[in-house]
């Protein structure tokens, strides 16, 4: 088919790569393995393994994402045996199954058993790389289609099921996936993470999450990095841990290869292909510090920012499975200039999760690195961005009208404040230390002052109760508790009340925090951080939550090593730090003061 007549056609009012529907009112046709249109056949399987990567048409695995109670995101990438070809047909099979099946050793004999249920053909396309997202379960997908086989299901909460692609004669590796539980929830249960990045180490917290029974997982950002230096002698079974492309991304083929680099990885596939992932950016998605109109690390001689972003996007957008709400520019394939990250999802009556994006859409530059830079209190500087900002706003109100018992905020950078900058040691501390102290705090909330009483207003007066704000970026653990004025609390002033809590992850793998400066600053901090409860600066981990009705707990988890590949996967027991925080508190239970390093390199 004409991929301009068929985009048209197929793709009107669609986000994602199109199903084409059998019948020709675009009616469902069953569950049947061809029914049959003698003007659109499924395309045969010697004329598609023509166009497929001998070698196998797979290597990037499988992943589910953006789960709701109806729908889930289901993706793959095509290897195609050459880049001249424009597009590749591919087909999903998918198992609907009774319960949650984590164990992988048991997906096939299960996918065997069936009963299989058959979809497609999708198009895989060149200029998406190849890239293919089916948005299972969501009606709205497959309106206008033109062809189709199998039945669209009409999927409900907490619905598991097993899934992969098939291209001609070759299958993609089985996927686990599942809805959102939904209507009155006692419990959800998801794991956040960030700062994966590939040369630092090997994805050994993957393992430990993939091990978890989840609902989902939340990674919020730096899922992959744009640096181009090595700096490690690691390997994985035999593969160098060295960037690919060896150049920091900036073209629209690096990211490409950069993302393939990581969607190979041995644990972040398995990941990938166990639970759901509710994804955001951070900055080295698209290159480090970034923000609205530039990045730190983008320089006049790699060309236009705006274009080096918006490759990014384009790139991440294939790559990642989030659901897409505007159709692609037909000749570019390039997402719609509409689309936005921030989004949310409802977990029943439990939980309403907003998504953020505090990094590309609305942020204005970090201010100076001087700590006194007045910048940062400047009522006009933002960090959502107007737009975002009235989006929050409704968002707040609806959990609040639904009376959803957690509200949560996943986003990227410190929300809580750092009170680093107020000391009256810091002037003690040499000039490099200083720098990097304050140039942490101002890409953080810290240099957000404005925007953040902004969002303090908001929970304030819409009324929301039991806030937790999901946070990234920094590369090692806290444990926040969130007052307007924590400065307030040394005074012996308790009449302050604590707004919500936040919970920092730790990265995957990025470098945290030399012990030399963490051991210089690490008396400079409690007195001036009393609302801060926990911290762990060097080790390596996630954040594993679970949310009920009356409490939520939880627990750090800590990797016993990145660089050893006997112990991939397993946990460092006796580093395990757990917090209960009781409905209504928003104070970690149990949590005692403590003492706080600082942290130093640029993340
Ligand atoms: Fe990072």
């Amino acid at each position: 088919m004409d991929r301009r007549h068929f985009l048209r056609t197929g793709l009107a009012g669609l986000s994602l790569p199109a199903l084409v529907a059998c019948g020709s009112d675009g009616s469902n046709t069953g569950n049947t393995a061809n029914p049959g249109n003698p003007g659109n056949p499924v395309t045969p399987s010697e004329t598609v393994d023509q166009m497929l990567n001998p070698a196998g048409a797979f290597p990037w695995g499988v992943s589910s994402g953006d789960p709701t109670a109806e729908a889930v995101i289901l993706w793959t990438a095509l290897s195609p045996r050459n880049t001249n070809i424009d597009q590749i047909p591919v087909m999903l099979e998918y198992v609907l199954l009774e319960e949650p099946l984590a164990d992988m050793t048991e997906w096939n004999s299960k996918f065997q058993e069936g009963p299989i249920n058959r979809l497609g053909e999708f198009t895989a396309f060149r200029d998406r790389d190849y890239t293919v997202k089916v948005d299972l379960g969501n009606q709205a997908l497959y309106s206008n289609s033109r062809f189709m086989q199998g039945q669209i299901p009409e999927l409900t909460g907490n619905q598991a099921l097993l899934y992969r692609f098939v291209a001609g004669s070759q299958k993609s590796r089985i996927g686990h996936a599942k809805t959102l539980p939904s209507g009155e929830v006692e419990s959800v249960k998801f794991a956040t993470l960030s700062c994966s990045n590939y040369p630092a180490g090997l994805f050994s917290v993957y393992e430990m999450v993939r091990r978890e029974p989840l609902d989902f997982v939340v990674h919020l950002g730096d899922y992959l990095y744009e640096g181009g230096g090595g700096g490690t002698e690691l390997s994985r079974n035999g593969v160098a841990r060295t960037p690919n492309p060896q150049k920091e991304m900036v073209t629209r083929e690096d990211y490409v290869l950069r993302h393939q680099q990581y969607k190979a990885d041995p644990e972040l596939q398995a990941l990938h292909a166990t639970h759901p992932m509710i994804a955001v950016w951070d900055d080295h998605e698209i290159t480090n510090d970034a923000y609205k109109d530039g990045a730190e690390n983008h320089q006049p001689e790699e060309g236009d920012y705006q274009e080096r972003k918006a490759t990014a996007i384009r790139t991440y957008y294939n790559w990642m499975p989030l659901r897409e709400r505007f159709p692609r520019d037909e000749n570019t394939l390039a997402p719609d200039p509409r689309e936005v990250i921030y989004r949310d999802f409802q977990v029943g009556d439990l939980c309403s999760l907003i998504m953020l994006d505090t990094r590309i859409v609305g942020r204005d530059k970090q201010a100076e690195i001087m700590a006194v830079d007045p910048d940062r209190f400047n009522p006009d500087r933002q960090l959502l961005g107007f737009e975002q900002r009235r989006w929050l706003s409704d968002r707040m109100f609806e959990a609040k009208q639904r009376n959803s018992i957690w509200t949560v905020l996943g986003q990227q950078v410190m929300f809580g404040q750092l009170n680093i900058l107020e000391a009256p040691q810091v002037e003690l501390l040499d000039q490099k230390l200083l720098g990097n102290l304050v140039s942490i705090n101002m890409d953080q909330w810290d240099g957000y002052v404005a925007e953040r009483n902004r969002v303090f207003n908001l929970i304030k007066d819409i009324g929301i109760e039991n806030l937790v704000v999901l946070t990234g970026d920094i590369h090692t653990s806290w444990a926040i508790e969130l007052y307007e004025n924590p400065i307030a609390l040394i005074g012996g002033n308790q009449l302050q009340r604590s707004l919500g809590v936040e919970i920092v992850t730790p990265s995957v793998t990025s470098s945290g925090f030399p012990d030399e400066v963490a051991d210089l600053v690490s008396t400079l901090l409690p007195l001036l951080n009393p609302h801060i409860k926990y911290s762990e600066l060097k080790t390596k981990g996630f954040a594993l939550i679970e949310m009920q009705r009356e409490q939520m707990n939880v627990t750090w988890k800590y990797a016993q090593s990145i660089t050893d590949e006997s112990l991939i996967g397993v946990e460092n027991e006796a580093m395990r730090k757990s917090f209960t925080v009781q409905r209504g508190s928003n104070r970690f239970d149990g949590a005692l003061p403590i003492n706080i390093p600082i942290p130093s390199s640029p993340f």
